[in-house]
């Protein structure tokens, strides 16, 4: 066979998979890219032995957990506190500044998507944590589409595992215990720090924008959307916040190039960036 026409009977045999997760799986396909869910599917086959995509829809067909695993797959949910450490640290002047400016109410941020919690509970221990920033002033609100995810972050227990040091990802705070109870590997958060932060169901591509924000995180969730549905998603963000206020993607995202005239870039390697309005 070619290598076009195996890339062509690839396509056809994922799309076979894609038909099923879009009838039968609580997930919206259509807003990633393919190369995207090739990968997640291609990782879930190997895991069941099989590089069958129709035997694999077969699995799908009659297997609950095969369900459930892929969906889990599809909708990628690694974070960590202070993930990029050196955006954290260029956005302390940020929030010091937003803190301290006058004739508003406070500082409305949004963490969005804010998978199992640890990126808002970082906004709201750095708030805390920098003695310029006046943190009672701070007020995050915080939204994933899985729901899964919400409980996870409502819960705000996190535990050291072989791949998730929970204490090195704290290291950027002056006192970590001020924020986290420790028991051997299990870190609870603190009433304090949960109580800036309110966790809501969202869906970032259809429920359109929130209003009138300082500041709003969208990091991480770009890089899996499909081209067709990034410019909407991009909208969503700008007409959530108000004139000089301030949005921060993922390390490897960028404005695209439609909406460039609308932002400033404060800290480009951060990607921390000003909506001029
Ligand atoms: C990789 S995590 C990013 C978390 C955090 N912002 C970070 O950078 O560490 C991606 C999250 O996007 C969520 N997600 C995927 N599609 C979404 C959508 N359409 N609306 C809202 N959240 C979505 C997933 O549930 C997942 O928790």
């Amino acid at each position: 066979m070619s290598r076009a026409s195996q890339g062509d009977s690839e396509t056809e045999g994922l799309r076979k998979v894609i038909d099923f997760v879009e009838d039968e799986v609580p997930f919206e396909p259509g807003y990633y890219n393919e190369a995207y869910l090739g990968r997640r599917v291609a990782a879930r086959m190997q895991r069941r032995d099989t590089d069958d995509h129709t035997a694999y829809r077969r699995i799908l067909e009659r297997d609950d957990e095969e369900r459930e695993a892929l969906l889990d797959a599809l909708t990628v949910n690694v974070t960590g506190f202070f993930r990029d450490p050196d955006m954290w640290a260029d956005l302390r002047p940020v929030l010091r500044d937003l803190s301290e400016e006058n004739g508003r109410s406070g500082v409305d941020v949004w963490s969005a998507p804010c998978a199992d919690g640890r990126e808002p509970y970082s906004v709201s221990m750095l708030a805390a944590d920098d003695p310029d920033v006046d943190e009672r002033r701070v007020h995050i609100t915080a939204v994933d589409i899985s729901e899964e995810a919400l409980d996870a972050a409502r819960a705000g227990v996190y535990e050291t595992t072989r791949t998730t040091n929970i204490e090195e990802e704290l290291a950027p705070l002056s006192d970590p215990t001020a924020y986290v109870e420790q028991e051997e590997n299990v870190f609870r958060v603190r009433q304090s720090v949960k109580s800036r932060v309110e966790f809501e169901p969202y869906d970032l591509i259809s429920d359109g924008p929130k209003d009138d924000m300082d500041l709003v995180f969208c990091r991480n969730l770009l890089i899996y959307i499909d081209t067709a549905y990034k410019e909407q998603l991009f909208e969503t963000l700008r007409d959530s916040l108000r004139p000089g206020g301030y949005l921060v993607l993922g390390k490897t995202e960028t404005v695209p190039p439609g909406l460039r005239d609308d932002f400033e870039a404060v800290a480009k390697r951060s990607r921390i960036y000003r909506y001029e309005g």
